[in-house]
């Protein structure tokens, strides 16, 4: 009798449930999101700089980048700059007249991200904005002309985020949120206390009528929510 075994490595899973997803995101990353020399040197500025490295990992990067082609963004607010890693990813992405305004509350790291948007040839396209996101969030606009919000900052903030992009988001346009795993933690939201805060953020956007939403899985999870028309 014919062995009905699905094709796999001898030492893959019986299950997605028990596929290796690191190795997974690795070899995603290999094959469809490799840096350039200005992304390399983001990264290294960063280092330099003594900044953290939560940066977005490659797969993840790449991954937004492409939603904001199929989505077509012209405009997009990003709301945590660090050093401009993920602001190149997504202005790469965005029509010669597109435009990323991209928030920071530390004016040092919005020193070390210009440079870095200087370096890759997409300063024109974004402006990056010096203060607290809510506020600078709130003198966005005007409502509906945005393609694309994107929350990468203090999750404690994640669902007032949601309301201003709710609020600055045309019909199809993207709300992305990273960081929707907190490392898995999500799972046990007793664990730490932003593991649940970010279970009740998810939780809150999975019932939100305004949006169609689910957690890609990649990195630490990829939060997206189309805005209903
Ligand atoms: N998106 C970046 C990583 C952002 S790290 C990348 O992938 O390359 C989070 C950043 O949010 C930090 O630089 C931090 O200073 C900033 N931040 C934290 N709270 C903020 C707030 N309330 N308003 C604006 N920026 C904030
Ligand atoms: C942290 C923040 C992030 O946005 C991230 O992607 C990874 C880690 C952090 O604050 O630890
Ligand atoms: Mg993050």
């Amino acid at each position: 009798m014919a062995d009905r075994a699905p094709a796999r490595v001898p030492s893959g899973a019986a299950d997605p449930s028990e596929y290796d997803h690191d190795a997974l995101d690795l070899y995603v990353q290999r094959l469809f999101a490799r840096e350039d020399d200005a992304l390399r040197r983001t990264r290294e500025r960063a280092d330099e700089a003594g900044m953290p490295r939560i940066q977005l990992p490659l797969a993840t990067a790449r991954a937004l980048q492409l939603l904001v082609r199929a989505a077509g963004v012209r405009r997009a607010v990003e709301v945590g700059t660090l050093a401009g890693y993920s602001a190149i990813w997504i202005a790469r992405a965005l029509p010669e007249d597109g435009e990323l305004v991209t928030l920071e509350i530390s004016a040092k790291h919005a020193a070390v991200a210009r440079r870095s948007l200087e370096d890759a040839g997409v300063a024109d396209r974004v402006e990056v904005r010096v203060g607290d996101a809510a506020e600078l969030l709130d003198a966005l606009g005007p409502d509906g002309s945005f393609g694309l919000v994107f929350v990468d900052a203090d999750k404690e903030r994640y669902t007032q985020y949601l309301e201003a992009a709710a609020r600055l988001l045309r019909p199809g346009g993207l709300f992305v949120a990273d960081n929707a795993f907190w490392k898995g933690w999500v799972l046990d939201p007793g664990v730490d206390e932003l593991a649940a805060v970010l279970d009740r953020f998810n939780r809150t956007v999975a019932d939100d009528p305004r949006f169609d939403a689910t957690i890609l899985p990649v990195g630490d999870g990829l939060l997206v929510g189309v805005r209903r028309g």
